[in-house]
């Protein structure tokens, strides 16, 4: 039995149904419970993000998954504050060993979203935990990770509507992440 939490945040929508994505590809596993947590505005105050069951529920946690939308070539500043409410586990090298992996999704095709997960990467290195990637080829244009992206999940929002963007493959490309990541932590588990 393991348990796998996705954290995010999304502004307006398109992060939040990449997360429902990665989310639904976890829980395909058999013995894995889910946690879908969306980073909330009104829990950062003066700039400083605090949620202890919000906290409480990673620390339960055999994985965490990071989502943001990646805004002026990074993570949003509300994924950020979150980041930075970690600080305290960080001392306490609390995380350590747990898996970690990370989505993110902007209007462009690239739109500089590979600085989103080298900071989610980073995050998870701070904290000791074990960084899982993407291993799909891309086969084609419109395919499974078809912005060839091997750090982790890439999503494209487009000018389009959450309704319609991401679109199958970005979200089914998502799916993967979150059924590969409650894979590993099975095998991971065992071996602890
Ligand atoms: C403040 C801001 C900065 C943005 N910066 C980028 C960017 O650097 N690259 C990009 O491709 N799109 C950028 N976008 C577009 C968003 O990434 C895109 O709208 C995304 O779908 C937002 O996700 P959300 O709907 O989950 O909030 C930006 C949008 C905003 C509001």
């Amino acid at each position: 039995m393991s348990t796998i939490s996705v954290i995010y945040f999304s502004g307006t929508g398109h992060t939040q149904k990449e997360a429902e994505a990665v989310h639904q590809g976890a829980a395909a596993v058999v013995g894995t419970t889910t946690h879908l947590i969306g980073i909330n505005g009104d829990d950062i105050v003066k700039g400083r993000y605090k949620n202890d069951t919000v906290l409480a529920t990673l620390d339960a946690s055999d994985a965490v998954i990071f989502g943001s939308p990646t805004y002026m070539g990074g993570p949003a500043a509300q994924f950020k504050a979150f980041a930075d409410a970690t600080g305290e586990r960080w001392y306490r090298s609390a995380w350590r060993d747990k898996l970690a992996a990370g989505f993110t999704v902007s209007n462009g095709p690239s739109g500089d979203k590979l600085s989103t997960l080298q900071y989610f990467f980073t995050l998870a290195m701070q904290h000791g935990m074990i960084w899982v990637g993407m291993p799909e080829t891309p086969m084609n244009a419109q395919g499974i990770n078809r912005l060839s992206s091997y750090s982790g999940v890439m999503a494209q929002a487009g000018n389009e509507s959450p309704d319609v963007a991401p679109n199958a493959a970005d979200k089914l490309t998502g799916e993967l992440l979150g059924r590969r990541v409650a894979e590993a932590a099975q095998r991971w588990q065992i071996k602890a």
